[in-house]
């Protein structure tokens, strides 16, 4: 029996080797890869430049302390600034350490205007993490249950709906910013609407509230721009990223810009770990080579194949409810719940994912080429539609509730 703690339903499968969008497991047995580690191995796996500036980088040094200075930590917050346009880094180590830090500065940003309970107004179904902070601005009960009391001033509205903001500043005079992300993965491949950012944004700008844009899953290239907020045309003042910076190795970010600027103040925030020369060389060379090979821009152009390929070959089949999503961000939510499809496609060689009970999400890594892109299709199409067409074997999901 295993040592490690089960809070993870796994799959009795083991990679041990990766290549490209390619993995292996212990027994030889050859995967495509369309998670790419929930969104984490930007670089797809065993990347040769990734590979070859982190042995360099171990040979030399790992670790220092954040009480010196770590010029690598320099130059990543200097690539970080041009690709958000933001201008402040706090280096952690992932994703629910950078919203820890957004609600930090929130809360201080707050109490510093004089303040004293500040409220931040966040979405049903988003997931910000599993710290008690991050799972109380978490919209979901599952995640939140049993870890009563929750931490206070988080105000929920729904996604998509402006009203019921502008209702909140109306009635709450606590509030001093909105989090948000702005295409939720855990929820399911929710995408904000653009004119629905904007207008959030025109709305924080009125009340001088921070913008706070989560883009630990959403960020870093995966819609074709470096951030979503990118394609909306603003710039929000603190945007938490985290998985793909590193390609692989645990890092994040927690990027302030705008009215955030200057909240925190020495002693305010810290991380032993945060920014070492290690994680920083991962983050300057995943940030390089995506420049490089052009893999915004790929990004965009296989994203779309792949959610067209999916879209024609599920077209009037029943039990599909929608193809949806931007570039590698991608779900296809179906009538009932369908976690079973995570197995039938581990056996037909193919690595998914399903959240949200009914949504087969997929992450891909930003170099899957187009052919790659269209061997998922031709992969995961046959198999749900075989999963679909099962006697329903499958509550559907309006009768199950
Ligand atoms: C949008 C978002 N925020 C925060 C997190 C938490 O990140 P981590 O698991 O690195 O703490 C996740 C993880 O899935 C996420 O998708």
């Amino acid at each position: 029996m295993s040592h490690v703690m089960n809070t993870y339903a796994r799959q009795p499968v083991a990679f041990v080797k990766g290549q490209g969008v390619w993995l292996w497991d212990e027994a030889g047995k050859k995967y495509l890869d369309a998670l790419a580690g929930i969104a984490v191995n930007t670089l797809g796996h065993n990347h040769p430049r990734l590979v070859h500036a982190l042995t360099e980088q171990i040979g030399r040094i790992i670790h220092s302390s954040n009480l010196f200075r770590i010029p690598l930590q320099e130059a990543a917050a200097d690539r970080i600034a041009e690709i958000t346009g933001l201008g402040e880094v706090f280096f952690c180590n992932s994703g629910l350490e950078a919203n820890e830090a957004a609600i930090k500065i929130a809360r201080k940003y707050g109490h510093d205007r004089g303040v004293a309970e500040p409220a931040i107004i966040v979405m049903e179904k988003a997931f910000h993490g599993r710290s008690l902070a991050t799972l109380s601005a978490t919209g979901s009960r599952k995640v939140q249950a049993g870890f009563e009391p929750l931490v206070q001033g988080f105000v929920r509205v729904p996604l998509n709906d402006l009203d019921a903001v502008r209702q909140v500043a109306a009635h709450n005079k606590n509030v001093v910013a909105v989090f948000i992300e702005p295409i939720q993965g855990e929820g399911g491949i929710n995408v904000s609407r653009l004119d629905y950012l904007r207008g959030l944004h025109a709305i924080c700008q009125q009340h001088e509230w921070l913008f706070m844009s989560d883009e630990v899953q959403c960020g870093l290239g995966r819609t074709g721009k470096w951030f979503v907020y990118q394609h909306a045309g603003f710039l929000p003042d603190v945007v938490p990223i985290a998985k793909g910076l590193g390609s692989g190795v645990p890092v994040g970010a927690c990027v302030v810009g705008g009215r955030a600027r200057g909240v925190f103040k020495p002693g305010n925030h810290g991380s032993t770990f945060g920014g070492n020369p290690l994680a920083m060389t991962a983050v300057v060379t995943t940030i390089d080579t995506m420049r490089e090979e052009g893999l915004l821009a790929n990004a965009l152009q296989v994203g779309d194949a792949i959610r067209g390929g999916l879209a024609a070959a599920l077209r009037g089949v029943a039990g599909v409810a929608e193809v949806r999503g931007m570039g590698m961000m991608l779900g296809i939510e179906l009538d009932r719940p369908c976690g079973e499809l995570v197995k039938l496609a581990l056996e037909a060689g193919l690595v998914i994912n399903v959240t949200a009970e009914t949504v087969v999400r997929l992450l891909p890594a930003l170099v899957m080429s187009e052919a790659e892109g269209r061997e998922v299709v031709e992969r995961l199409a046959p198999l749900a539609r075989d999963f679909l067409a099962q006697p329903a074997a499958q509550p559907r999901v309006a009768a199950a509730h």
